[in-house]
């Protein structure tokens, strides 16, 4: 592992966007994953991370990224300590600033999960330990880990032959996020969302200059006949993101349902050997207090962003995803801190 000169470049590095890091980076990380995956699946898996303590902020709610920080970090024999805004004074009473000049003296790294992407910028800039952005409003850089390990566990192609289709709201977090790194990666990679929700001009620079490094292919367009054609992946997000207002619900119903993913989404496609992703969760039916609202006011009671069928269906790859939110952020922690 010491021996790969762009894994142990990465040690002691922040993780704040996907551009944080090169295509061989990712790569680096991604074979790590896979190996510490298959070390543990063995019975193999050796402890790397003994005596490290990890401080978890989370301002927003999670399942799987704080699942998979925690696991991660016992599995490799390091500690960590969730803090969150009911049971810390962060962002009430001290500054990210402050939080992070605290934090540097007691843990070896700190995870942020929150709003602004100037929050967890603040923290990496005032502490000396490795910084892990969980997701804030404009990126979600450790969900990329486990979609692109995942799109390459269920793909014989090299990342430069693959192509995907996220349909949806594209100037969130996961679009900008799926844009970026498909273009590090060098995809074909087809954003479909309605013109209101696309990417800032500011992201779209970015990843067309990340684009033009890796021979990435990038089209932005609303019509999803241009985009699914020969997708080897479909992936989807919710329609209003974490920390949205319970208001925008209706109007961004109307905007996005032509983008909703079903059956008719992946024929569309022509590849009979499609994938469906989603970084979870999902509202793919009303078995959830807010799907079921939405469900009762919009009609679509056979799930929102994606149909029930396409979810549970034999396409959708999306519990092997959250799985390997665990291996890939298992990676990251190796790869900064052992
Ligand atoms: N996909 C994802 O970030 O899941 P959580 O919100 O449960 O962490």
């Amino acid at each position: 592992m010491s021996g790969v000169p762009s894994l142990s470049a990465l040690r002691g590095r922040d993780f704040l966007k996907e551009t944080d890091f090169t295509r061989e980076e990712m790569l680096s990380l991604l074979d790590l994953a896979a190996q510490l995956k298959s070390e543990r699946a063995a019975g193999l898996e050796e402890q790397r991370l003994r005596g490290k303590a990890i401080a978890l902020i989370f301002e927003k709610a999670s399942t799987r990224t704080r699942s998979a920080f925690e696991v991660a970090a016992f599995h490799q024999g390091a500690h960590a300590s969730s803090l969150d805004p009911s049971s810390s004074h962060i962002g009430r009473k001290e500054s990210a600033a402050d939080t992070a000049r605290v934090l540097e003296r007691m843990y070896d790294a700190i995870e942020y999960r929150g709003y602004a992407q100037s929050t967890v910028e603040e923290l990496a800039a005032h502490s000396s330990v490795p910084v892990y952005n969980g997701l804030t409003d404009e990126w979600h850089p450790t969900q990329m880990l486990a979609d692109f390990l995942t799109m390459r566990e269920h793909s014989d192609k090299p990342f430069s032959e693959m192509s995907f289709a996220y349909l949806g709201d594209a100037r969130s977090n996961m679009g900008n996020s799926m844009l970026v790194m498909g273009a590090i990666m060098g995809c074909d990679v087809r954003i479909c969302a309605p013109s209101e929700l696309w990417p800032t001009e500011e992201v779209q620079q970015i990843a067309g200059e990340r684009a033009a490094q890796s021979g990435a292919r990038l089209v932005i367009t609303e019509d999803p006949r241009e985009a699914l054609p020969g997708a080897d992946f479909v992936e989807t997000d919710v329609w209003v993101s974490l920390g949205e207002p319970a208001e925008v619900w209706a109007e961004r119903v109307s905007l996005l349902r032509p983008y909703r993913v079903d059956s008719t989404t992946l024929e569309l496609t022509g590849n009979p050997r499609v994938r469906f992703l989603h970084c979870l969760p999902a509202f793919h039916d009303g078995r959830t207090e807010v799907g079921q609202r939405i469900a009762e006011e919009t009609g679509l009671a056979d799930g929102l962003e994606v149909s029930d069928e396409v979810f549970e269906s034999g396409a959708s790859v999306v519990f092997d995803e959250a799985e390997n939110r665990l291996h890939t952020i298992k990676a990251l922690l190796v790869a900064t801190l052992a």
